[in-house]
């Protein structure tokens, strides 16, 4: 089970062993599709359209009780980031939406408008790690009386104005990321779907996760610290070296671990 389809790229590279069938699954219908026409044809790949958090309902539709692994890769994708329809991107000017599942209906510009400031606070804080927000969430309130925020571009500019740049950083990156996390209420997705993925291992099954941001890490190691019926394979989480990071810079916050069901 590829969790994260995304463009194929895992799915592709497991596709490689004999026999094997792949279950490619993403929230994101354009993704299921892309990987859907790269894989026309091979016969082990099957697409599903759907969250991981619902990952043993769609496989017991698909007749599939256990799997022999289960692989999560997790965060945005390049093609999600550089569309800028999307909204994920400060870069690239696009709606406020930043939904996975465009079948869902909260976007980031419904909770940047709506959202009493205590909340704001809140995912600030706790999805973007942000240490005192009160003063950015005091001048978003006082600027969505007048005018409301829709665009991804004028929320970075107004970002930009409020808070000093410290290092490479955009300073909107944090907010960005927080609001991504609330709208796809990502950390309770994977809480869930790393359980259901460890009820679908067989004896001898594998699960691995790839994070990106601290917070993700931080549910997966203690997800597998917990579980009786996981014996961890990486003490350490496995990072890319650095002649990869030179050619792929967004893995420089990868970090790889992996269990295996007793
Ligand atoms: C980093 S990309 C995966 C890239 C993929 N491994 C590849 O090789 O192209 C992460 C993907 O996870 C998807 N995603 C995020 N949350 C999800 C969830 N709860 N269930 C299923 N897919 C999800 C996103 O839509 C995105 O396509």
């Amino acid at each position: 089970m590829d969790a994260t389809v995304g463009s194929g790229g895992h799915s592709a590279r497991i596709l490689q062993v004999s026999g094997v069938k792949v279950f490619g699954l993403d929230k994101d219908e354009q993704a299921v599709e892309r990987a859907g026409r790269r894989f026309a044809g091979v016969n082990g790949f099957v697409a599903i359209h759907g969250g991981f958090e619902t990952m043993k309902d769609l496989l017991s539709q698909a007749g599939i009780s256990e799997v022999d692994g289960v692989l999560f890769d997790l965060g945005v994708s390049t093609e999600q980031l550089s569309d800028g329809e999307r909204g994920f991107s400060f870069q690239k000017d696009g709606p406020l939406d930043m939904r996975f599942d465009r079948r869902e209906t909260l976007t980031a510009a419904e909770i940047l408008n709506t959202w009493r400031p205590e909340e704001l606070e809140k995912i600030f804080c706790e999805y973007g790690e942000i240490k005192r927000p009160r003063r950015v969430v005091k001048a978003l309130m006082q600027r969505r009386r007048c005018q409301p925020f829709l665009r991804t571009g004028d929320l970075a500019t107004f970002l930009s104005g409020l808070i000093r740049r410290r290092g490479r950083k955009h300073p909107a990156t944090l907010f960005f990321q927080a609001l991504r996390i609330a709208v796809n209420r990502e950390l309770e997705c994977l809480r869930s779907g790393l359980e259901q993925a460890r009820a679908l291992l067989k004896k001898g099954g594998r699960l691995v996760v790839i994070s990106f941001h601290s917070l993700e890490d931080r549910i997966v190691k203690q997800f597998l610290r917990q579980s009786e019926e996981l014996i961890v394979l990486t003490r350490k989480p496995v990072v890319a070296p650095w002649s990869v990071v030179c050619y792929h810079p967004e893995s420089r916050s990868a970090k790889l671990r992996a269990a295996e069901k007793k």
